[in-house]
């Protein structure tokens, strides 16, 4: 006879939520009990779901469907009255994030490790999203990490979940299980933000897109969005069927991991746009022909122009940004006379001020551009509402680019990761770094003097809540600045993300490389920091 079972458990050490929810190695979350305890810890701590309506799904990545077993016996245990899950287990994190504020659900439970490898060697995560579709807050996270540190017992329904590969609903206890489609709605929700006729008019007038889903989760959107309701060429989506190990890539759309796309776009015969998405498809990377967007960049111009799309004709109430992020967007901001508020990384500090209608549009340097239409970033969003500009101006990119910086000047900006540093080597270097913010000021490196230093902390406007040790900044005194801060994403050893930037205005010097422009920032980012004598590392890992 099935019921609900009560079953002992202990606390396990480093369950601590990090930028966004919790990720581990895909075969620590599958040793019983660490994804229970996790589930567990959750429920607990966002104080019972009891009677609740919860969203459930994730990127499909190997792990997806057994994990989703085991939640869905949780919270049948647990008391919820309904999960609505995507068909197979399948929701984009954008699409989650809709589907909790459209049937107005209490939250949601999204598995991912985003843009992280998936496979039984590779990475596995999950995390709660509330419900107005965002991120749990830092206090709701922090109130599931103190449950982890206490847990006594789990509750989980002994018998089977139901099967979730085919729509309708089932019961499992006393809780129903909605099996809906993934996509749909979301897609119905695109159609009514953008100009489809005009995207429409566009390809069929012979402009041509590659988009490269990177054997994750955005594949069948993109088909039903860009190939079906849009007139794209079948074929136009790539790599488009997800897969548990994303092919055994690594699916994080920048220039160094989404080389095919960058090679067909370099290519004689290269198409007009190019984009990618990530493992749970809330990432994007936008590329023209010839012309590679830095996701700054890419804020600033949808910034710009989204007016130009139906569903942002009224204009922008503000924009947000992240700290690390380029500052492109900020004089966006201030030519339209609206807010732009800076604020740490990571998703979850733009929810109040979406909610309070203080911004529209938010994005990050790390490819994640998003608006109030959820509360996630949203790749396939960031690609159709660049359709939408390009099918009105009827310019190309790469003259948009151009336009842009003559307009606003360019923020050259990349960053360098070291990835998989020696944990305390890492936690060294920033902490005598923080010792010697103060000292800084004045100081000379190469052709670059200090203006000011500090670390980085941010009081939210909408809810008073503090966030501390947010990343140490470096400004130089011609308006050039570096950012040192460690991932909060990695699930070995320490990730150091060094963030380069510098304002350009002059017309004759916009169309360099990045990296060239950049060239006295990035030595005085090494003598500053140490970071080659510390890391051991002679270049970064990747640069983006
Ligand atoms: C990284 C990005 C950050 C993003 C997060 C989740 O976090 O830098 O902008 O919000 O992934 O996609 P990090 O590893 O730097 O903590
Ligand atoms: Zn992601």
């Amino acid at each position: 006879m099935t019921e609900i079972q009560t079953l002992p458990t202990r606390p396990i050490e480093g369950q601590k939520p990090g930028t966004s929810g919790l990720r581990k190695k895909t075969a620590v979350f599958r040793q019983t009990p660490y994804l229970e305890n996790y589930v567990q810890a959750i429920f607990e701590g966002i104080g019972g779901i009891e009677g609740q309506v919860l969203v459930v799904g994730g990127d499909g990545r190997y792990f997806n469907d057994r994990a989703i077993g085991v939640i869905l016996r949780m919270a049948a245990a647990h008391g919820a009255a309904r999960c609505i899950v995507g068909r197979g287990g399948l929701l984009s994190t954008p699409a989650a994030s809709h589907l909790i504020r459209s049937r107005k659900a209490d939250g949601g439970l999204i598995l991912s490790a985003s843009h992280n490898p998936g496979g039984p060697e590779a990475d596995f995560g999950l995390k709660y999203n509330g419900p107005n579709g965002g991120p749990a807050s830092e206090s709701v996270t922090e109130k599931i990490f103190a449950r982890t540190r206490d847990l006594q017992h789990y509750l989980i329904w002994s018998g089977e979940a139901p099967d979730i590969s085919r729509l309708g609903t089932a019961s499992l206890g006393a809780m129903e299980v909605e099996v809906i489609d993934p996509i749909g709605d979301y897609a119905d929700l695109m159609a009514r933000l953008f100009d489809f006729d005009a995207i429409r008019g566009l390809i069929a007038g012979g402009f041509r897109l590659r988009f490269d889903a990177m054997h994750a989760i955005t594949g069948p959107y993109a088909q039903e969005i860009l190939e079906r309701r849009l007139g794209a060429p079948a074929g136009s989506v790539v790599n488009g069927t997800p897969l548990p190990d994303f092919g055994g890539g690594h699916p994080d759309p920048n220039p160094i991991w989404a080389h095919e796309l960058m090679a067909a776009m370099h290519a004689p015969n290269a198409p007009d746009f190019g984009a990618a998405s990530d493992g749970d498809g809330d990432r994007n990377m936008i590329v023209g022909r010839g012309c590679y967007v830095s996701p700054s960049d890419s804020l600033a111009v949808l910034a710009d122009l989204a007016h130009l799309a139906p569903g942002y004709a009224q204009g922008l109430k503000g924009v947000a940004r992240s700290m690390p992020t380029s500052c492109a967007v900020d004089r966006v901001a201030e030519a339209k006379g609206i807010a732009c508020y800076e604020t740490p990384t990571g998703w979850k500090f733009f929810g109040t001020l979406l909610d309070a209608g203080r911004a529209t549009l938010c994005g990050e340097e790390s490819a994640g551009t998003g608006s109030d239409h959820v509360r996630e970033k949203d790749g396939l969003w960031a690609v159709l509402l660049w359709l939408n500009i390009l099918a009105v101006t009827g310019k190309s990119v790469a003259a948009l680019m151009a336009d842009h910086w003559a307009r606003y000047g360019r923020n050259y900006y990349s960053r360098h990761d070291y990835e998989e540093v020696d944990a305390a080597a890492a936690t060294a270097l920033i902490d005598d770094l923080r010792a010697r913010l103060p000292e800084l000021a004045g100081a000379r490196f190469g052709a670059l003097a200090v203006a000011r230093a500090d670390e980085f902390a941010y009081d939210d406007p909408v809810d008073g809540s503090h966030a501390a040790g947010q990343g140490l900044r470096v400004f130089f005194e011609n308006g050039a600045r570096v950012v040192f801060r460690l991932s909060g994403t990695g699930t070995a050893g320490a990730t150091l993300r060094v963030y380069l930037e510098s304002l350009e205005t002059d017309p004759e010097k916009l169309h360099q490389d990045p990296q060239d422009a950049l060239a006295e920032v990035i030595m005085a980012a090494d003598a500053i920091a140490g970071i080659a004598a510390r890391t051991g590392r002679a270049a970064p890992d990747v640069v983006t």
